[in-house]
């Protein structure tokens, strides 16, 4: 074991601070990584302070962060695919049975057994997995995934979580040309999705409260924009959309957004608030609609994604800051202040 340096939480109303974390050296198949930049995701903020304690409670002391990039800096004798010098990322998921006929299938982000990056049993140290809000991780090279080199690194963080958990859904319902697609919410997932989603060749709406986000919705590749307050423009989509992304993070009306779409339309919610959302079942039974969830993906459609991203120069637009900005990174995120993810410099690590 060795001592890594990190921002952890130790309680639901703390805030992060500096603190030492012990990682595993590395094993043969393990791949250590110097963490360059690290997004900060609305999960993190939930996770931290234990908003779904109904379902993930949350362990403390906890080391958020799952959109990692780095630099190799050491490999286990039985490693392939990395050596020291070369980069590699990290998502939400750093282990799973890999036996399971969800594992077999390239399905890990449904394996009963999975290890989240950060807050899920550590078999390695008995104790919770720490994530990359931290100088260093040690991940099996089967979980680490490689960064096309044309890519700016704190862009490319958030694809490690925002990118992949937009992208999974809108491949699984045939996001492409000559769709309707709707994204609500456009914060960190939202306008990764609209990026996604104009790639892929479909004819993009962006639903969003902040009036002040319309330009920008229409420059990261938005055909229109709607000011979902604004009950006459949302009217004029009613049941017109093949698929709508739903993205956000907080409580606000699902049935409002199912009226939008047309016949076997889907609503897929990626976004998790805290409380249930109301669903009307008329909204559904008209038009055989339906709503589902997606978490995250696979490691092989991450890389697919990656990839993607790599061949249409697509990353997240960000505000980089010093990890000693955290605190008020968080406070931002809540009032959705900030285009479009925060990706932390963890170079800033260094002096505290
Ligand atoms: N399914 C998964 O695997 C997965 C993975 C990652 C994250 N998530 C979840 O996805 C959600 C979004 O994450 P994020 O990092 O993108 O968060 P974010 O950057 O805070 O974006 C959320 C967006 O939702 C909109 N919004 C916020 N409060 C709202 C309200 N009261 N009513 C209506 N709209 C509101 C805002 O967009 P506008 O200003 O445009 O309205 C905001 O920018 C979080 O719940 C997160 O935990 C899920
Ligand atoms: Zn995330
Ligand atoms: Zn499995």
């Amino acid at each position: 074991m060795y001592n890594a340096k990190a921002y952890s939480a130790v309680s639901a109303t703390s805030r992060l601070a500096s603190a030492t974390i012990p990682r595993r050296d590395p094993a043969e198949h393990d791949v250590q990584i110097e963490i360059l930049f690290c997004g900060i995701c609305h999960s993190d903020l939930h996770q931290v302070r234990n908003e779904w304690s109904g379902f993930m409670p949350t362990v403390y002391p906890c080391v958020p962060g799952h959109e990692i990039v780095g630099r190799v800096t050491k490999v286990g004798s039985a490693v392939k695919k990395f050596k020291p010098g070369d980069l590699a990322a990290v998502g939400c998921l750093v282990d799973s049975d890999r036996t399971c006929p969800e594992c077999k299938a390239g399905f890990e982000q449904f394996c009963a057994n999975m290890t989240l990056t950060y807050n899920s049993p550590d078999k390695h140290t008995g104790a919770v997995t720490y994530g990359g809000y931290s100088d260093s991780i040690v991940v099996d090279e089967r979980f680490v995934l490689r960064v096309p080199s044309n890519l700016d690194l704190a862009g490319a963080a958030p694809l490690l979580c925002a990118g992949i958990t937009t992208y999974s859904p809108m491949r699984h319902w045939g996001v492409t040309k000559g769709k309707k697609v709707g994204v609500v919410g456009i914060g960190g997932l939202g306008h990764m999705a609209v990026k996604i989603a104009h790639a892929l060749g479909a004819h993009v709406v962006a639903f969003t409260t902040s009036a002040s986000k319309k330009e920008d919705a229409l420059r990261l590749g938005a055909d229109e924009v709607v000011v979902s307050r604004n009950a006459n423009e949302m009217q004029k989509h009613a049941g017109s959309f093949h698929f709508i992304l739903d993205a956000v993070a907080a409580a606000h009306d699902i049935n409002a957004y199912l009226n939008l779409l047309r016949r076997d339309g889907n609503i897929t919610l990626v976004g998790a608030p805290e409380k249930p959302l109301a669903v009307s079942a008329f909204a559904l039974i008209f038009g055989r609609r339906s709503l589902s969830g997606s978490p995250i993906g696979g490691i092989a459609e991450t890389q697919e994604m990656l990839d993607f991203c790599g061949k249409h120069n697509i990353t997240a637009n960000v505000e980089v800051i010093p990890i000693q900005k955290v605190n008020e990174a968080y406070e931002r995120l809540l009032k959705s202040d900030v285009k479009y993810r925060f990706s932390i410099d963890m170079a800033s690590l260094k002096s505290g």
